[in-house]
């Protein structure tokens, strides 16, 4: 399918100039889509010396991540952040992670996350016995909250939560200074700087914590059920076990790849919808025709498929694993393009997944896209919010369930409208968050007291980085 070159592909930055890392560092989305628009499906990135390749079509991708994964690891930045996860999946390599992911997976079969349905939509119940109507909150702030419980209780259980809450705090610093990418590619961690010193401080505090829980629990030798206890007990072929150190990077790496960015998914469904009243009509009729009111189990996921497809659809749009990167670790032709050993290749899912080839209308917030067999009409990794091949997010199944879990326990209760003057804009770091939070007023669902309420087209809404 793709003509042979011998050459990098053509770029908008070459030789020494090297100042393709302000816009880069600067605005990451708009430098991709600006990609995409001036040179196609694929783009060759020059930034000093080293050099990447920017693909952005489904097949190109799906080559690297499902058909050549082991001539490739994982980017500079996130093995700029080993110090923190250590050698959990998220980025270990090679037959240490294999090991590690068959370890690991059976925490995450079905039965054992379904057992955790319960637990999400209680917690989501405490929050919202918090709210009040008429109430201005920010809606991220209060997704951070929640999600965070949510995979403290899931991970450690109820006993730990509050050192979980602890560790979770000490996390959210720690992805706040890893996402400045600057920083974090040109400065090693060990070279003493204010922000290295606060990163070693927040580890040391973040693992005295874990390692107390690990020995305890190790002492106690009790299955309670959560995942903690599920890696205790996983035994690899050769009847071995992982040791503390393992734990304390698996637990990590779950911790801060399973809160943030649910939190931030749900966060950008609260925004869209505000702005879509016709869909969130759509949400509410399917809600209140099945739930009336009651608790939603996850019996209830299969018969709820307009929710589903709202997350779907916000995940398109949003998708807070924005961007992947990787290093090739052996020579490879991608694209008819040689990519040598030692050179970057990098994709984002922000661009993919706006793309009018696979997409109509493709800024346009529309669940209903989904039904039928759309999903089959477009190209596999058109739409990859999580990620594809053997490094495929272990979680997305536990994302989905609490994602649509949450969504439904609280549109039946409330809606969210958007507090005047107040942006939003998406803040491209290791995640997709809003930088500023999303700031809402509460309606209840039950007494609508709506001259309380701006219209939506007062609200202030700024989509682009600033
Ligand atoms: C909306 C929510 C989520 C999104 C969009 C998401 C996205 C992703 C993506 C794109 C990857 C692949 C990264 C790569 O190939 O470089 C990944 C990996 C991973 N995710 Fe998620 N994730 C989500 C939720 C979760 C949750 C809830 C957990 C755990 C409780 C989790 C744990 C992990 C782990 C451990 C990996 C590394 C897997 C491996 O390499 O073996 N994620 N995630």
């Amino acid at each position: 399918m793709w003509p042979r070159r011998d050459k990098f592909p053509p770029g908008p930055y070459g030789g020494l100039k090297g100042w393709s890392f302000g816009p880069l560092n600067e605005n990451p989305l708009e430098f991709f889509c600006g990609l995409a628009r001036d040179y196609g499906d694929v783009a060759g990135i020059r930034v000093v010396n080293f050099r990447s390749i920017f693909i952005n079509h489904p097949s190109a991708i799906e080559e690297v991540l499902v058909g050549h994964p082991r001539r490739y690891v994982k980017g500079r930045v996130l093995r700029a952040n080993r110090h923190v996860f250590g050698e959990g999946l998220l980025t270990s390599e090679g037959d240490f992670w294999l090991r590690q992911r068959r370890l690991v997976q059976p925490a995450f079969h079905r039965p054992r996350i379904a057992a955790y349905a319960e637990t999400m939509v209680q917690y989501t119940q405490r929050m919202l016995e918090t709210w009040r109507p008429g109430e201005e909150r920010d809606v991220h702030q209060e997704m951070m909250r929640l999600t965070l419980q949510i995979v403290a209780k899931t991970l450690f259980n109820a006993n730990v939560a509050g050192d979980a809450q602890d560790v979770g705090k000490s996390l959210e610093q720690l992805l706040e200074l890893g996402a400045d990418f600057r920083r974090t590619l040109l400065v090693p961690h060990w070279v003493p700087t204010p922000a290295n010193l606060r990163i070693k401080r927040e580890i040391a505090f973040i693992e005295s914590i874990l390692y107390r829980i690990i020995n305890e629990r190790r002492a106690s030798g009790r299955d309670t059920g959560d995942l903690l206890s599920m890696l205790l007990h996983a035994q690899d072929e050769d009847g071995s076990r992982m040791n503390d150190k393992q734990l304390r990077d698996e637990t990590v790496t779950l911790f801060l790849a399973g809160h943030e960015t649910t939190a931030s998914l749900l966060s950008w469904t609260w925004w869209l919808l505000a702005q879509n009243p016709h869909v969130e009509a759509k949400l509410h009729a399917e809600l209140d025709g099945l739930l009336s009111g009651r608790a939603p189990s996850l019996e209830d996921l299969p018969r709820l498929p307009y929710t589903g497809n709202v997350i779907t659809e916000s995940l398109r749009l949003y998708p807070t694993a924005w961007g992947l990167a990787r290093i090739a670790v052996a020579n490879h032709e991608l694209a008819g393009y040689p990519v040598k050993k030692g050179m970057g290749v990098a994709m984002a899912q922000w661009v993919v997944h706006r793309d009018p080839r696979w997409y109509d209308a493709p800024e346009q917030f529309r669940p209903e896209r989904w039904e039928g067999d759309f999903v089959k009409r477009i190209p596999r990794f058109a739409y990859f919010p999580f990620g594809g091949g053997p490094r495929q997010c272990i979680g997305n199944s536990f994302a989905l369930m609490e994602a649509t879990l949450i969504l439904a326990t609280v549109a039946q209760k409330y809606r969210l409208h958007l507090a005047a003057n107040h942006p939003v804009v998406p803040l491209a770091s290791i995640t997709l968050r809003p930088r500023y939070g999303v700031r809402v007023i509460l309606e209840s669902r039950q007494r609508r007291t709506m001259e309380h309420f701006p219209k939506a087209s007062q609200t202030t809404q700024a989509m682009s980085a600033d």
